[in-house]
């Protein structure tokens, strides 16, 4: 067991393709799981998870997610670290852009360290309740208009939480 577990909820596959561009940039160091099959009990002694949703409805949370969130924030996440990633569609939901994040962030951030935050520059959307201060609460990818920009992202990213997880 490492102590970095990213737990991924995703309907089309984009939110699980982050997930494991995430993992890969762990060299090792992360395990990944997909929320629609994992236990409890799998996860629950790990220090540091990546929490990756993608947003559907109308800023709601991925459907697996949707059941399996209530079960995570009881874990004792006190002492512990999270962060939140989200894919979204800034142009086509230009008003909701990447929220499920921030049902996440509503849910557990009373409880633990949230961390992994990014400035909202780079981002073209006309609004998002996952924007605190100018500051979305996780990281936003958008693989439906801005894919080119997915790598980059998350290396800038990844760079980071090593700084918070190892
Ligand atoms: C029915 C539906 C509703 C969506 N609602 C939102 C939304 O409110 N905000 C947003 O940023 N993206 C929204 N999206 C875009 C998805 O989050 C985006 O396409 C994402 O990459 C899908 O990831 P997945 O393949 O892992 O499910 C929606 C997509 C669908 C199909």
């Amino acid at each position: 067991m490492n102590k970095i577990a990213i737990l991924y909820g995703s309907s089309g596959g984009n939110a699980e393709s982050v997930a494991r561009q995430v993992q890969d940039l762990f060299e090792g160091a992360a395990d990944l799981f997909n929320v629609r099959e994992v236990t409890l009990e799998e996860i629950r002694d790990y220090p540091y998870y990546i929490v990756g949703t993608s947003t559907t409805g109308m800023g709601d949370l991925q459907d697996d997610w949707e059941g399996f969130l209530p079960s995570f924030s009881n874990l004792d996440l006190s002492g512990k670290k999270v962060a939140i990633f989200a894919l979204g569609d800034s142009a086509s939901y230009s008003t909701s852009f990447a929220e499920s994040m921030k049902v996440v962030y509503d849910e557990i951030a009373d409880r633990t360290t949230i961390v992994g935050q990014v400035p909202d520059e780079g981002y073209t959307y006309d609004d998002s309740m996952a924007v605190i201060d100018g500051m979305f609460v996780g990281l936003p990818i958008d693989e439906d208009n801005e894919y080119d920009m997915t790598q980059e992202r998350l290396a800038k990213w990844v760079e980071a939480l090593k700084e918070e997880f190892l």
